[in-house]
């Protein structure tokens, strides 16, 4: 397996948030678990900057509706995946790359009542298990950045779109190329591979085949978000560290430290991208 597929699963097996986890908080919260809604998960299962109104920018840029099949590429624990089914009546194929994430998502999809119209597979975006000109949207948000070879991955969204179909992402961008001390300290702690700026992202996914319909900066709005998430924290860590549990893994910590000093200063940011296959 290529180093960088290995990192991502080292990083997502360690990440502070699991089905495990959430089930626990779920039950601490409201004594049992039977009939958990979807709605119950959402503060916990959605792991990208801007929570639902970044999976409803997304929406309306796909313009998802009933019936609509959508593959969500690299769909972590099924959160955008579920709101897609349960608020838009989307079938939603998500792709996902490490096993206990796979494994965490038909946990929580099962816990809600949503595995007729949700499903996440295990595969790697680089090579889709899913046929030709199969889906009618293709989404995405924040992980293209752990994936080697993005030029393949918008290949095979191509390829799996219906004529006319969409597709819609979220991605690390950087503005300005890294140090190769801060791009060493991103690849540690957060299995980052390349980025790129957004013009260059939008030459990548017009290679692909792709027209381009719009490219926005994110930028300023991760810039505040970060920091407040950031701060939570540095509080929490603290917390732990004070009671003498498990505070997180140290590399993470940095990297992450270092990863919104970088976003706040421009280097780093975020881009949103769409795009139609003609
Ligand atoms: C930041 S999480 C985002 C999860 C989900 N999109 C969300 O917003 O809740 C990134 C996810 O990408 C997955 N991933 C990384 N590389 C991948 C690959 N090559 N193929 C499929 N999934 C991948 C990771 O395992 C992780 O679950």
């Amino acid at each position: 397996m290529a180093t960088e597929i290995r990192s991502a699963i080292d990083f997502y097996d360690r990440h502070p948030i699991s089905a495990d986890i959430i089930r626990a908080k779920l039950k601490a919260s409201r004594g049992h678990l039977d009939k958990v809604s979807p709605e119950e998960l959402y503060p916990h299962d959605q792991d990208h900057y801007g929570g639902l109104a970044a999976n409803e920018a997304l929406a309306a840029l796909l313009k998802v509706g009933p019936g609509d099949r959508v593959a969500d590429f690299c769909a972590g624990l099924g959160g955008p995946a579920r709101y897609l089914a349960h608020s838009y009546g989307a079938d939603v194929t998500g792709i996902e790359l490490t096993p206990a994430r796979v494994k965490g998502a038909a946990e929580l999809t099962r816990l809600v009542g949503l595995d007729s119209k949700v499903r996440v597979v295990e595969g790697n975006v680089m090579d889709v298990p899913l046929p030709d000109a199969s889906v009618d949207a293709v989404v995405s948000q924040e992980a293209f950045l752990h994936v080697p070879d993005n030029a393949r991955v918008l290949a095979e969204a191509y390829r799996i779109l219906k004529p006319g179909g969409r597709l819609a992402f979220t991605d690390w961008i950087a503005h300005r190329a890294l140090s190769k001390a801060d791009a060493e300290l991103m690849w540690q702690g957060m299995a980052v591979t390349e980025l790129y700026d957004l013009k260059a992202y939008r030459a990548l996914i017009e290679s692909a085949g792709f027209t381009v319909t719009s490219v926005e900066d994110l930028t300023a709005d991760w810039a505040e978000i970060l920091k407040v998430r950031l701060a939570m924290y540095i509080k929490l860590r603290g917390e732990a560290q004070a009671a003498g549990t498990a505070s997180g893994h140290d590399a993470f910590y940095e990297s992450y430290v270092r990863f919104v000093a970088l976003v706040s200063e421009g280097a780093l940011g975020g881009g949103r991208f769409a795009a139609v296959k003609a």
